[in-house]
């Protein structure tokens, strides 16, 4: 039994693009059936496959687009709290930290109970930092979520989802969630677009609409998928992923994550329900304050 096959072992049509689709709040029971089979396969070897992890949340101080934004107020709260309370709800988890450069981030984490990682401020993206931080953690752990500090909503399920999709992956050293794509987002080059092969695996991604429509409109009758900004290494390939150099199609796209396919690693993506989307901009703070009140969120 292969233990890639665990998405379509729930589906009937195992071949189809549908197969490898988990929706976030079905992921755990997905799951559940195949960890029967999953300890089965890995018995001989090791318990559970990459079974330990550690959450991490990188945050800076500095931001070109927006100073000072993990500690910017939603309904009250400082956002960086918010992501930090979502990703203590994960179950997957065995440790989360923040990791920052900053000690205004750092007093604020530890006053609501955080563990914090100093990490330096030439850190030139969330990767590098997380991968600072795993060198200064004492203990050992085999895979690294990266929980994006922007993502005051993100639902721990999703977290859940991606650790155990590196998990059940053991061809691949990365992992991440993706969503439906909004039609009026199809041009937007701020949302990432993503196409995957048969088993979920990521071919590539854009800022740019994939695939293109011959038509050059968009086809109202495609899945298109958007990336979320949540992902997961292995701990060994974090080790090395900073220091892989740039590649072609990522600094064209200005797009991280492409380095790791054009090295040929694979990357496994699941899709996930996610309506909310990140503050990026000040302005974002009023839209997600709206989403919350009009869903009764506190
Ligand atoms: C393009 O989109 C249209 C719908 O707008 C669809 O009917 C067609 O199959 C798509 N593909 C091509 C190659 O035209």
């Amino acid at each position: 039994m292969n233990p890639m096959s665990i998405c379509s072992s729930s589906s009937s049509s195992s071949s189809s693009t549908k197969s490898w689709i988990v929706h976030g709040l079905l992921v755990g029971a997905a799951a559940a059936v195949a960890i029967g089979t999953h300890a089965y396969f890995f018995l001989g070897r090791s318990r559970r496959f990459r079974s330990q992890v550690i959450g991490i949340i990188p945050a800076r101080f500095a931001s070109t687009r927006f100073e000072g934004k993990p500690l910017v107020e939603i309904l009250g709260k400082p956002m960086i709290q918010r992501t930090w309370e979502r990703a203590k709800l994960a179950s997957m988890l065995d440790h989360v930290v923040v990791a920052t450069d900053d000690e205004k981030i750092a007093d604020c984490c530890r006053g609501f109970g955080a563990d914090v990682i100093m990490t330096s401020e030439s850190c030139r993206n969330g990767a590098e930092r997380c991968s600072e931080a795993l060198q200064k953690l004492s203990k050992k752990y085999d895979i690294v979520v990266n929980i994006q500090g922007d993502e005051p909503l993100i639902e721990p399920e999703i977290i859940d989802g991606i650790v155990k999709a590196l998990q059940y992956s053991p061809d691949a050293v990365f992992s991440t969630a993706v969503t439906s794509l909004k039609p009026e987002d199809a041009f937007d080059p701020n949302r990432v677009k993503c196409v995957v092969d048969n088993l979920g695996y990521a071919i590539y991604f854009s800022r740019g609409l994939i695939p293109y429509n011959k038509s050059a409109k968009v086809n109202p009758n495609f899945p298109y998928l958007l990336h979320l900004g949540i992902q997961s290494y292995d701990a060994n390939f974090l080790k090395i992923y900073p220091e892989l150099p740039p590649t072609p199609l990522q600094l064209e796209e200005d797009l991280e994550q492409l380095k790791v396919l054009e090295n040929g690693y694979k990357m496994k993506v699941i899709k996930v329900e996610h309506e909310a989307h990140g503050v990026d901009v000040p302005g974002d703070v009023e839209k997600i304050e709206r989403y919350m009140r009009e869903r009764k969120l506190s």
